[in-house]
């Protein structure tokens, strides 16, 4: 089969990561017989250097026009004091509204190699972590109304009835094939959104009899994620705490740098992206991290091509990687060998 899969390698380390995606989506048509056709497009950072706006008409064209977008991150120094509306941030934010993604699955998974980069006590982390983070994408905060001068700023934080129920339904059928057990994250003693997105998750809860729930605040599970992070299923919550707790969450797995994600919505094309971002400290050093985005590859394979076995060669691969000792610095510890971003990448494309 031919995928066409929309590129936009974003800036700072987004080159090097997304260059490592592609020689092992590669390697994975080569071994199955399937073309993998890339086509580029821009965002963030390298997209106001060539448009002169984080997000263009044209990109937004090449996005649609592909069956899936594989991107690296964006953000960085030289455009932090630019016009609020021209931040690579707003580029981000844009496309994932444009494409209407509003499921955005993080999944937090120990490898049980990686169990001593963990920086959690062997005991705590314990063996087969598996958390799903399903994160709202497309409201609260992010999307609320804004208001700034240098007297006084706002942002709100708006959830409708419908944006609440379609993501807290994606949650169930989620935990529906997983351990069946959801923990929906809230702040519902202080603010009103909450206090409706828990009515409605309880509302839905009732077609998902065989799902438990229950509920916590962030604050809390903030906490409960480090103390006893084993207790968790699926954990579903808003657009900024998801955010927050799924960075929390990547630590538990070694490294941010592991953590991928899917962003999908009820049309055909998925976004799929590291969850961390450009990481300018390290960029161009050859030292990042690309396992977070190749695993964000498996998820487009399994999400939006159904491409199963595909899938589960690349996780084999990576799995063995790390069983043979190979780390980046970020998840490196005594013993092991350290190798860079593209010896990361070939080492798994090599166990394909
Ligand atoms: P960051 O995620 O880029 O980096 C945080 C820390 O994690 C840094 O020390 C970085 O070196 C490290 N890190 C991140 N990814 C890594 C990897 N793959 N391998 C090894 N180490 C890795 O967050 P930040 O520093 O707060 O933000 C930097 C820029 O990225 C900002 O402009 C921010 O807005 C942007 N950002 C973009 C995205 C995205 O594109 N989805 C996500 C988060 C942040
Ligand atoms: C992420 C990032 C983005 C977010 C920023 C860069 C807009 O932190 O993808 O996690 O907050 O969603
Ligand atoms: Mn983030």
């Amino acid at each position: 089969m031919n995928y066409k899969i929309a590129v936009l390698n974003g800036d700072g380390i987004g080159p090097e990561i997304v260059a490592e995606a592609i020689k092992v989506l590669d390697k994975v048509g080569e071994k199955f017989g399937h073309q993998f056709e890339y086509v580029r497009g821009y965002l963030g950072g390298e997209s106001v250097d060539k448009y002169g706006v984080p997000l263009s008409s044209e990109t937004v064209e090449v996005c649609k026009n592909s069956d899936a977008i594989l991107l690296g991150a964006i953000g960085g120094p030289k455009w932090d004091n630019i016009e609020p509306e021209k931040r690579p941030e707003r580029g981000l934010l844009a496309i994932r509204k444009e494409l209407g993604v509003y499921t955005n699955l993080r999944p937090a998974i120990l490898f049980k190699s990686l169990k001593s980069a963990s920086p959690l006590k062997e005991e705590i982390i314990g063996d087969g972590l598996d958390v799903m983070i399903v994160r709202e994408l497309t409201g609260g905060l992010y999307f609320g109304h804004r208001e700034y001068s240098d007297e006084k700023a706002f942002d709100t934080l708006p959830y409708t009835r419908f944006e609440i129920e379609r993501i807290a339904k994606k949650a169930f059928e989620i935990a529906k094939l997983r351990n069946k057990k959801l923990t929906s994250v809230d702040k519902h003693n202080v603010l009103d959104t909450s206090k409706l997105w828990r009515k409605v998750v309880e509302e839905i809860s009732k077609d998902y009899p065989e799902v438990e729930v229950s509920h916590m605040y962030v604050d809390n599970a903030a906490m409960q994620l480090i103390a006893n992070p084993r207790q968790f299923d699926v954990i579903l919550t808003e657009n900024m705490f998801g955010d927050i707790l799924s960075d929390e969450a990547s630590m538990l797995t070694g490294s941010l740098g592991m953590l991928p994600s899917a962003s999908l919505g009820d049309g055909k094309v998925g976004l799929y992206e590291p969850s961390h971002g450009s990481a300018p400290d390290i960029a161009g050093k050859n030292i990042a991290n690309p396992i977070a985005t190749i695993l964000s590859a498996v998820m487009m394979l399994r999400y939006s091509f159904n491409l199963q076995k595909e899938a589960d060669a690349i996780e084999k691969a990576v799995e063995k990687v790390l069983e043979a000792g190979f780390r980046t610095a970020d998840i490196y510890t005594d013993g092991m060998q350290k190798v860079g971003t593209d010896e990361m990448g070939t080492e798994i494309a090599n166990r394909i």
